[in-house]
């Protein structure tokens, strides 16, 4: 049985590069803390613990040892409130989510008014929110154009949640263009989801039988199942290798693999090594 590795499979640059700084605060005296589970992946987030930096829900939580922000970034008032405790802070926002926190206050200041295309109540939508009301601006959030409110006026501003999909984005700037109202637009999406979404769906075209790695309770590896699901029957979504079973790939000449944005690389070769070996 061929074994496939998707072009664009785990962890993005922003999810490794916040575990690389988290690995790097474990191996300091005090321990660490991060605000919310580091990533949606139970089996980094255990190991994590075990290395001595734990989740916890906000920085009131945290005695000692540093403060790790999150790949998704955090409001103005959580940074704050760490700093004022006088904790160490690590910020592991992604590059990318802190260039689109920044595009949401630079576009409060010039238009007053900001539109955030987004998942309402999603981390990194909280911290674009609250960058742009920081600088003055009326906020709203956005999933396509019903969510648009009456009565908004020109100027409007845009900017995005890094892991929207352009048609989303398209979606709302052609309702208010239609609206009377040409928007001033931050496109802030990242590649790194849709790059993994486009190869997952190649790739379980071209195999008999696919296998999705990553937490269930990540959102980004559920739609890249669903994805999957799709194109080919045989789709698996698993944690990890041991959840393997032999019988799902009777008759299979070729398996596919693929990983969500939150699952690390040594994750992704013991899948692929179980599999070689069946
Ligand atoms: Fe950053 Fe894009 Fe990943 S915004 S956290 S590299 S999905």
């Amino acid at each position: 049985m061929k074994v496939i590795l998707a072009e664009h499979a785990g962890a993005c640059y922003g999810v490794q590069r916040a575990l690389d700084m988290a690995v790097e605060a474990s191996a300091e005296g005090e321990g660490a803390s991060t605000l919310g589970p580091l990533i949606h992946n139970p089996q980094v987030v255990a190991d994590l613990a075990e290395r001595g930096v734990r989740a916890v829900s906000g920085p009131e939580d945290v005695e000692r040892g540093s403060v790790i922000i999150r790949s998704h970034g955090v409001t103005p008032a959580v940074r704050r409130m760490v700093e004022e405790r006088g904790l160490p802070l690590i910020d592991a926002t992604c590059p990318h989510v802190a260039r689109a926190q920044k595009a949401a206050a630079a576009l409060a200041r010039r238009c007053g008014r900001v539109v955030v295309v987004g998942e309402e109540g999603h981390p990194e939508v909280e911290g674009l929110v609250a960058h742009a009301r920081e600088a003055g601006g009326e906020v709203a959030v956005v999933a396509g154009p019903a969510d648009l409110p009456d009565g908004l006026e020109a100027p409007v501003g845009i900017v995005v949640q890094t892991t929207q999909t352009r048609e989303a984005l398209d979606a709302v700037v052609a309702a208010l263009v239609a609206r009377g109202i040409e928007p001033e637009v931050k496109n802030t999406i990242c590649f790194a989801t849709r790059q993994r979404q486009e190869s997952a769906a190649a790739l379980a075209d071209a195999v008999d039988a696919i296998v999705v790695i990553g937490g269930r309770n990540s959102s980004n590896t559920t739609r890249l199942a669903d994805i999957c699901a799709a194109a080919c029957p045989r789709t698996h979504h698993i944690e990890a290798p041991e959840e393997i079973e032999p019988a799902w790939f009777v008759d299979c000449g070729s398996v596919g693999v693929t990983a969500g944005a939150s699952t690390p690389e040594d994750q992704i070769a013991a899948v692929v090594a179980r599999l070689a070996m069946l």
